[in-house]
Parts: C-alpha cells; structure tokens; sequence
C-alpha cells in the first residue's frame, strides 16, 4: 500500500489503542511482523501546550518505523501545530481521531463528535494538510447514532479536504464496543471514494482478516482487541508463522515486561502495567484462571515471569495435550 511516500506492505496495521499500545508493545509488535503501528490518541491540545503526559505519548524508538501519530481535537489551527509537532517528532503519518467515543472528548467536539460536524471534520483535515508533508489518515467510525450512520457523506469531505486514506471501524459513537461492526459500510466506502480504505472492527482470526478483504474490498486491514494478549496475530496476518507455541508466548510476554522496564524505567510500575497483559498473554491456558486471581499479588518481573512459566510449561497442566 502506498500512501504519498509511505509504503506499507502488507498492508496490515495494528490500531491506535489508548493505553494499551505504547512505544514497548509497539516494538514488540514490530518485531513479531506488524507492518505498521499507530500512537495512543494524543490531545492537540496537550501538544501545542507542551503538555507532559501529550509529549510523553508522542516518543517512540527508531524500530517503530513506520509508525504514524494520532491527535485528537476540534479546532483547526490548533491540529494543524500539533501536526506540525507530529511531523518535527520523526513521525512517517499523521491521523486524525474522528472517532473516540469517550464523553470528556466527545464533549469538546473532537473524537465521534467531529461526525456529526462534517464542515469541521473537513476544516480540521485541510489544516492538517496545508501544515505538514506526511501523509494524512483519519480514522473514523460510522456515525453519532445507528439513525445517523453519515460516513460516508463525511469521509467524502474528509477526502475533498485532502485525507490520503480512511480507516473505518463501523459502529456508531452510540454502540461504543457493542453489537458488530458493519462491515458493508467499509464495503460502501471502498466502492465510493478515490483512497485506500482500511477496514477495522471484529478482526480476530486470521480467516476473519481474508474474509473482510474478500467481502468489502478494502485496502488494508487493521487490528485492535484481538492483538491483546496475542502480539503476534497481526504479524500473522501479514503472513508470518501462526499460531505461536506455549513457549513463542512466554517469550513474547518476558520481552514485553522488559521492554515496559525499560521504558518506564522502574520495574514496580512496569509491573503494575503489565499485570493486564499477563491477564491476556494466559487467554486459554490451563491455570490461567489460577494465575488471574492472583495478578494482584505480583510485585516483581521475575515473579510474574515464574507464574507463567510453571503455567506454560507445567507437564501436568498440559498433559494430554496434542493427543487427540
Ligand atoms: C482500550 C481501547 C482503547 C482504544 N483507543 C483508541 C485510540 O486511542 N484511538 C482510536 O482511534 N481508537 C481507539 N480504540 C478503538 C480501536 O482502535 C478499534 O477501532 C476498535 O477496538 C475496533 O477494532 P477491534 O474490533 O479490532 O478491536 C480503542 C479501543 C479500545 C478497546
């Protein structure tokens, strides 16, 4: 897939997902194939103010390539600096939230909300695009309500305004994570509009993943929940080895916690972040639900390293296994 002069191929990327992908799991991601990564939403705003946290979002490691930043926020001007900070950071792409349903974003105008405002949707895209050179993405869902299902008529302005590509996930701000998402709205996107559409929402399988190509059409997939706790489906879906053994998985989760340890720095807050990813690293191994109820009790890596070990290894656990 090429997008101005991003290439991205396959054409597979891992989604912005706020406070689970950052600069460790990407890496990590990366290293297990992910073609390509996106930050955690980060504030137009908190940029333009010099904002810790928002600064902070915005690091990333030279293996991260590519790797493109989202921003969110309602006022054109104040998107357009906080691309242009995007662009001074080293980022490959820029994309534009359009489709966060949280009621604090909501409320300012910008995530879901921008869906029901299209003239500013496509103010905020044009901005974006006079300010930097990189490519421009915005990432949307389907509408404000299931009554109102309008990306289409928006993503239209979005792409007159100068959007090279749209990820659509569709559901409506109102569904928030429920119900399915629609995949023949992707469909209706591909077959309407000039850019490369990529195609978000349910992809848990590597067959759900051909299946959405095949029915919608779409340019380029992308993967959110199911890459939590399996780091390795997207790669897979850009046709590297699948599914991974019990020892791939602990492998995967220790260099996980060492990459948060480096990163943050402190293996107690590491600890305390990765307890959730431990929770979805065991997803299906005997003991899982054991080591789940005691997340709480770890305090060190090499504590939570043990635990999965005598879980992933354990003879007895996995006695039987593979002999039918
Ligand atoms: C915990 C969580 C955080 C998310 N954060 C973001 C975000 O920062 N930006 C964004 O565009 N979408 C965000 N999303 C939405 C995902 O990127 C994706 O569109 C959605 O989960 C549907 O894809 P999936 O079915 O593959 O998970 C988030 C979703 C979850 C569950």
């Amino acid at each position: 897939m090429q997008i101005r002069t991003l290439n991205i191929d396959p054409p597979v990327w891992m989604a912005p997902m706020a406070g689970i992908t950052d600069s460790p799991f990407r890496r990590l991601l990366r290293r297990l194939g992910c073609p390509a990564v996106i930050t955690e939403m980060v504030s137009s705003e908190g940029l333009i103010r010099g904002g810790k946290g928002s600064m902070e979002l915005l690091k990333f490691t030279q293996e991260e390539h590519p790797i493109s930043a989202q921003i969110f926020g309602a006022n054109p001007e104040v998107m357009a600096e906080a691309a242009r900070i995007v662009a001074g950071h080293g980022f490959d792409a820029v994309d534009i939230n359009m489709g966060c349903p949280v009621k604090k974003v909501v409320r300012s105008g910008a995530g879901a909300a921008l869906l029901k405002n299209p003239d500013l949707a496509a103010r905020i895209v044009s901005a974006v695009r006079k300010a930097v050179d990189l490519a421009v993405t915005v990432k949307m869902r389907s509408g404000w309500r299931k009554e109102e299902q309008n990306a289409l008529h928006v993503a239209k302005a979005l792409v007159d305004a100068g959007a090279d590509l749209i990820t659509l996930h569709p559901r409506s701000r109102a569904q928030f994570y429920s119900g399915n998402a629609d995949w023949n709205l992707i469909k209706i996107l591909v077959e309407n509009l000039s850019v490369p559409i990529i195609g978000n929402g349910d992809i848990k399988t590597k067959s759900d993943a051909m299946r959405m190509m095949k029915e919608t059409g779409c340019a380029g997939i992308m993967v959110g929940r199911a890459a939590m706790g399996d780091p390795f489906l997207p790669g897979a879906l850009a046709q590297r080895p699948y599914p991974p053994g019990r020892a791939e998985r602990y492998e995967a989760f220790c260099t996980h916690l060492d990459l948060v340890i480096g990163w943050l720095g402190s293996e107690q807050r590491a600890v305390l972040r990765m307890r959730k990813h431990l929770a979805w690293y065991v997803r299906g191994m005997p003991g899982a639900a054991k080591l789940r109820r005691s997340l709480d009790s770890f305090e060190t890596a090499s504590e939570m390293k043990a635990a999965l070990e005598l879980i992933a290894f354990d003879s007895e656990l996995h006695e039987g296994e593979g002999k039918n």
